[in-house]
């Protein structure tokens, strides 16, 4: 294994199955690979209709790739839904929204169950209404012991308002003498925020064509390699995804280190 595998966690495939019949399949696969779902709105507007339908169109594509991801090596699949700023967004298209994912939730929670995915939530749950926050437990604990894909979806998620809420829950620690303030390290926050637990993304991806963070894991990405790519969110397939995945294999990372 390279010094650059070792330091990723990324996984490398056992060489009977990387020169099997497979051999065409990227060496190396991001364990956890991230997404910026954008584009609904805009996939909608250019066919003249409303940009709900886009986002209707978009949630067919998250079960594609929910589907298709684990055959493709990921491990970890985490998607950007919400974000602390979307609430921006007309009433009609914020209440639309959370419709879809209250539905989203009813309709595939026996399908991501019986197919072992473990769901989870990011973000903050406080401004959500109680019937999708009860959903969103439902599934969370009817399929915690699941051993299959992670799958995160971030929901009313911020970066900057996930380490504001694990720096305050350290500042409470600290206070309540739990804590020492030199014990308030990388890892104290880090198990703070919404990801405790789940490794880094090894990938980002953002679809659209916009070539910026808007808030997603600002702490988790730090050494996370980056795909922008123009199509939009309700076009993308899980070909596409595998394609971007042959050019993560041919990435060298090195998180600071000299290179070859
Ligand atoms: C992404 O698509 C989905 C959400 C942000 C909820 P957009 O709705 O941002 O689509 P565009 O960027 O306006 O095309
Ligand atoms: C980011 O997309 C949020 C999600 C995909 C959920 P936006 O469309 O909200 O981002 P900006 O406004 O273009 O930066
Ligand atoms: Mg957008």
């Amino acid at each position: 294994m390279s010094r650059n595998e070792t330091a990723t966690g990324a996984v490398p495939l056992p060489a009977a199955e990387a020169a099997g019949p497979e051999a065409a399949a990227p060496a190396r696969v991001p364990a956890h690979v991230a997404i910026i779902m954008d584009g609904n709105g805009r996939w909608a507007t250019e066919r003249g209709w409303p940009r709900l339908v886009g986002h209707r169109r978009g949630a067919e594509r998250v079960k594609e790739v929910v589907a298709a991801a684990p055959g493709l090596g990921i491990r970890c699949l985490t998607v950007y839904a919400f974000s602390t700023e979307n609430w921006k967004r007309s009433v009609e298209e914020v209440i639309g929204l959370m419709r879809l994912f209250s539905r989203y939730i009813e309709q595939e929670a026996d399908r991501l169950a019986a197919e072992n995915v473990q769901m989870r939530f990011i973000g903050d749950r406080g401004r959500l209404e109680s019937r999708l926050r009860r959903l969103m437990d439902g599934i969370e604990a009817r399929t915690r012991h699941n051993s299959g894909l992670r799958l995160t979806v971030a929901i009313n998620y911020g970066g900057r308002d996930e380490i504001l809420r694990a720096a305050r829950s350290l500042a409470a620690a600290v206070a309540a003498g739990d804590l020492a303030p030199e014990a308030a390290d990388e890892a104290a926050l880090a198990a703070r925020l919404d990801t405790a637990g789940l490794p880094d993304p090894d990938l980002v991806i953002r679809t659209s064509g916009e070539t910026r963070i808007s808030n997603f894991l600002l702490w988790q990405s730090a050494y996370s390699e980056y795909e922008f790519v123009p199509t939009l969110w309700p076009d993308f397939t899980p070909e596409m995804l595998g394609d971007i995945l042959g050019r993560y294999g041919r990435r060298e990372r090195r998180f600071g280190a000299a290179g070859g």
